[in-house]
């Protein structure tokens, strides 16, 4: 049985990927499922949380009683979670955040013609909402979770993202092209900002989830 420990809580959790446009066929995107922020907003919503759930290009059932709101990009994802976050207890970053967006749209299918080399994909940077979040706190005593996708050096790198984007909480996990994303299990270490690390060992998404939800209780005393 779990404890009612959120009770009169509001949480927003971010899943997915975002989706950035080239033209109106075409994408940058990557390979998050939406699983280990829907294990987080389940079992938020299981502790008595009043759960925002802000879903990048999920198809997962909307968990019961969770505020399920869809987005597609990067820009999207960030007004909706500045929103909820405005009266939030805590926000949780699961989301796959694109970096970086192409410059131009095309309104028009990008056409290929036999005469001609492909035009480069030109880059801009986009937003940072971990950082921003957890730099301009809205709310006195806020907790503020994000996640660290890594491939290599997964915890030297999680160690000075923690530093970078200044959260309270970062969930370091390894991933690859069938490691992590999509699949129903997780491990990870969770770094604090106090300098503790708490490792999950591999299991469940849920399980990870709830030694997230373990953490930030006790940090909302
Ligand atoms: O969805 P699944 O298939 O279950 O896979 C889960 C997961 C691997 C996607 C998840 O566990 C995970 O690691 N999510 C974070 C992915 C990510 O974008 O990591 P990052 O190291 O690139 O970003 C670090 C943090 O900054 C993240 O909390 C991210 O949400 C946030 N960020 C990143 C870029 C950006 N422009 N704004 C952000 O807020």
């Amino acid at each position: 049985v779990t404890a009612p420990d959120l009770t009169g809580r509001h949480v927003v959790v971010s899943a997915g990927g975002t989706r950035e446009p080239l033209d109106p066929v075409r994408f940058l995107g990557n390979r998050s499922s939406g699983k280990q922020g829907y294990a987080l907003a389940r079992t938020a919503a299981a502790r008595g949380a009043r759960v925002t759930l802000v879903a990048a290009n999920t198809a997962l059932p909307d968990p019961a009683g969770v505020d399920v709101v869809p987005v597609g990009t990067a820009a999207e994802l960030r007004e909706a979670v500045l929103g909820a976050a405005a009266d939030a207890d805590a926000v949780v970053m699961a989301a796959a955040v694109a970096d970086f967006r192409p410059a131009a749209y095309a309104t028009g299918k990008i056409k290929k013609r036999d005469d001609q080399e492909p035009e480069p994909i030109v880059l801009v940077r986009n937003p940072d909402i971990l950082a921003e979040i957890s730099g301009d706190r809205v709310r006195p005593g806020q907790v503020i979770v994000g996640f660290a996708a890594e491939t290599d050096d997964v915890l030297a790198n999680g160690r000075a993202k923690l530093k970078r984007k200044g959260c309270d909480l970062l969930v370091v996990n390894e991933v690859g092209e069938r490691k992590t994303f999509g699949s129903e299990e997780n491990e990870a270490v969770v770094l604090g900002a106090d300098g503790s690390e708490t490792p999950v060992a591999h299991g469940p998404k849920e399980a990870l989830a709830e030694t997230v939800w373990d953490l930030v209780a006790e940090r909302l005393g």
